[in-house]
């Protein structure tokens, strides 16, 4: 029975993982250590928290004892860090939390998986230690070309920045101490259980509650879209398959703007919801500062070595990510004029 430390899983792309892999495996045991900052919220793991496979820890990645603590109590196979300060605009706003949480933070877990996982003559067999990292530390593209591994490291934001130290980090830890460790560079993810202040869950949110539409810049920036599920495979063929050392780019050509996906959302909710929602609700803001233009990955490495293929197109995602929050009112609404109404109210009542 192997036993997997997932770090940030209850966050987005975090708790999508937990319930992925407990549908797909029942003889692994998951560890879920979260601080539950603003972004991580129990709600997600709900149907879970029962399960005699998973449990849940609340502590903070910077703190060496409590990361220490569940090494010593069980025999962790797999670490998994998903934890981070994982937004642009916060990051341009705070980036000190960011360098402690996203850098520090990842030290602290490279230290203590090398503490308990290093022998005499190497590391024990069968360990690993996953950085889930961002598309975004290699900077911006033009109006051609993609991402690769190997694309120089070129980060523009506090946040992106921040990840690109981190995984400089881990490939220390490779290259020093010949730790085994992967690093996962996926695009933009999209799916249930986000949080609404990236791009989707935020305007579906204003959407059905006739609130602008804030689009920055000219809404031409482009985004490559991959479905959460579909990252969380992913990450499960880099932990079983995955060559050591390696950086794996996961990304599936879904390259749109902006502004399509605004209104992509307002024609869903329009026609099937509520026909006062239209193009009216567009407001085109400032800009972001620093905005990057494009992402786009090449995801041939993950391909030919590992096999993995993504299942969903960005229409039926879209679709069904729409779909689910329309379903889960409740979710967005604890969120919004619920628990976090103050965060959410200070950050992005724009209206
Ligand atoms: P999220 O903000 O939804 O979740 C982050 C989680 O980490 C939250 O549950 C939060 O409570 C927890 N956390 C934050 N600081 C912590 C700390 N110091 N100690 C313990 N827990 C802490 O983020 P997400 O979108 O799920 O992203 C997960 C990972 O994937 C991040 O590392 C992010 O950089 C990376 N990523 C995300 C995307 C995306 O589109 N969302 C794309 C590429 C990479
Ligand atoms: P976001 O979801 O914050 O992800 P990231 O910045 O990590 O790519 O933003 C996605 C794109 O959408 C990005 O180009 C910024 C833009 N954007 C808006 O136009 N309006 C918004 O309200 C937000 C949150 C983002």
């Amino acid at each position: 029975m192997k036993t997997y430390l997932v770090t940030g899983g209850a966050g987005f792309i975090g708790s999508n993982f937990v319930h992925y892999m407990l549908k797909k495996y029942n003889d692994i045991k998951i560890i879920n250590i979260d601080k539950l900052t603003y972004a991580g919220n129990l709600e997600n793991l709900k149907e879970i928290e029962k399960n005699p496979n998973y449990s849940f820890v609340q502590g903070d990645i910077c703190d060496k004892e409590t990361i220490e603590k569940i090494f010593e109590e069980n025999e962790i196979d797999y670490l998994v860090n998903f934890a981070a300060e994982s937004h642009v605009d916060r990051s341009i706003r705070e980036p000190e939390v960011f360098a402690k949480t996203n850098v520090l933070g990842t030290v602290t877990l490279l230290n203590a998986a090398k503490k308990y996982w290093e022998t005499e003559d190497g590391f024990k067999a069968g360990k690993k230690y996953l950085q889930v990292s961002t598309d975004e530390v290699y900077g911006s593209l033009g109006e051609t070309g993609y991402f690769m591994e190997t694309t120089p490291l070129d980060s523009h934001s506090p946040y992106s920045s921040s990840k690109a130290g981190a995984d400089l980090m881990v490939k220390a830890y490779f290259d020093t101490f010949k730790m085994p460790v992967n690093i996962t560079r996926c695009s933009n993810n999209y799916g249930p259980y986000q949080f609404p202040e990236k791009l989707i869950p935020l305007i579906i949110n204003n959407c059905l509650a006739k609130k602008d539409l804030p689009v920055y810049g000219d809404g031409l920036n482009i985004r490559d879209w991959l479905y959460v599920e579909d990252h969380c495979k992913a990450i499960d063929m880099v932990i079983n398959d995955g060559r050591l050392g390696e950086v794996y780019n996961v990304g599936g050509h879904n390259e749109r703007t902006n502004i399509y996906i605004v209104k992509t959302i307002i024609e869903y909710v329009g026609n099937n919801i509520d026909s006062a929602v239209t193009e009216n609700l567009i407001k085109y803001v400032e800009d972001r500062k620093g905005h990057d233009r494009r992402y786009g990955i090449d995801p041939t490495k993950i391909k030919e070595e590992l096999g993995w293929e993504p299942e969903t197109t960005f229409e039926v995602g879209i679709k069904k990510t729409i779909q689910w929050y329309l379903d889960n009112k409740e979710w967005m609404n604890n969120i919004t004029s619920g628990q976090y109404q103050n965060y959410y109210e200070k950050m992005y009542g724009r209206n």
